[in-house]
């Protein structure tokens, strides 16, 4: 995984964030309509301010696992509360990296998705085993 490669081009969306964040969920719902169900008492425009908050803090933190670690656990524990399981992860991964290269455009290459796709699934893997522990 190429930190500063994520920051550099998280940077370059960031300005995008809330129109990344519409792409992905606008994706994920129509790709996988049975999640929708689980959004039901979230206020969307929140709900992207944080998904994107969550991502601008792991792209912060990701060369500091002492910092990350806990807030991936305690991230990954408060969705077993929202009905989601593990199987859920790689569909919405998959959906974040291709609201990711959308957003990025011509300047997402092979390189930049391969440090995306390890980053999200450091991620999910993390949550997943914190879920598990939690469930
Ligand atoms: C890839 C890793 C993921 C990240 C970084 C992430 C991030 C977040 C964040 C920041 C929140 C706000 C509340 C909180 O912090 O607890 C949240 C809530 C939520 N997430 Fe995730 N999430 C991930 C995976 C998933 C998956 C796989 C699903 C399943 C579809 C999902 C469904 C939800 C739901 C249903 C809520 C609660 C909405 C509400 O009622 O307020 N998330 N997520």
């Amino acid at each position: 995984m190429n930190i500063s490669l994520l920051r550099e081009s998280f940077n370059l969306v960031r300005p995008h964030a809330d129109a990344v964040a519409q792409d992905f969920y606008a994706t994920l719902f129509s790709t996988y309509p049975q999640v929708k169900p689980l959004f039901k008492n979230a206020d969307p425009a929140e709900q992207r301010r944080k998904l994107m908050a969550s991502v601008a803090a792991v792209v912060a933190a990701a060369d500091e696992p002492e910092v990350l670690e806990p807030v991936l656990e305690a991230m990954g524990a408060r969705h077993v509360d929202y009905g989601v399981s593990a199987d859920m992860y790689a569909p919405v991964t998959h959906t974040m990296m291709g609201a990711l290269a959308r957003a990025a455009g011509e300047a997402w290459t092979p390189e930049l998705a391969s440090s995306w796709l390890a980053a999200l699934e450091m991620v999910s893997a993390r949550m997943i085993e914190a879920q598990q522990r939690a469930a």
